[in-house]
């Protein structure tokens, strides 16, 4: 299918935990759930023209399949992959089929916790990443790709 440029849309690929952000750790992740997190996306995304799908999977084929099934359907990708940041290579590969402006985002600064959450697996491969800020890490990265996919 050819991409849509006037109603361009952006896909947004939650990993495992995420689901449970509001009661998680609140002190690391903060109290708001995902699901605010994906109205308050949905919100800015008619605001910015993108058309927004969210989607949350605590199983890593799942969200190669859900990458694999954005190739030429998806403008712009915004992936938290929680854990699987740190572990995947299948996640990675799967975002090297999309030729799109992936922006990695995580609610934590990863550079600034255990050792092993300081290597992420995909942010070579990624457009940029965002980590550190929060739900507002989210936001930054929709209104960035608006910017590019427009
Ligand atoms: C996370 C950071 C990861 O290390 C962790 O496993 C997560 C969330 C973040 O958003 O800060 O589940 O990606």
């Amino acid at each position: 299918m050819a991409l849509n440029k006037d109603q361009a849309k952006v896909l947004v690929v939650h990993g495992p935990n995420l689901n449970m952000l509001g009661q998680r750790e609140p002190e690391v992740y903060g109290t708001t759930t995902l699901k605010a997190i994906n109205a308050s996306l949905d919100e800015l995304g008619k605001k910015l023209g993108l058309l927004l799908e969210t989607f949350q999977s605590n199983h890593e084929g799942a969200i190669v399949e859900k990458i694999q099934e954005a190739v030429g359907e998806q403008n712009g990708l915004i992936i938290n992959p929680a854990a699987l940041t740190h572990t995947s290579i299948a996640i990675r590969d799967a975002l090297l089929l999309l030729d799109i402006p992936v922006i990695e985002v995580h609610l934590s600064n990863i550079y600034k916790r255990e050792p092993f959450r300081r290597k992420s697996m995909i942010s070579d491969v990624a457009t940029a990443q965002i980590t550190g800020f929060g739900m507002q890490g989210y936001t930054m990265a929709l209104e960035a790709l608006a910017g590019m996919v427009h």
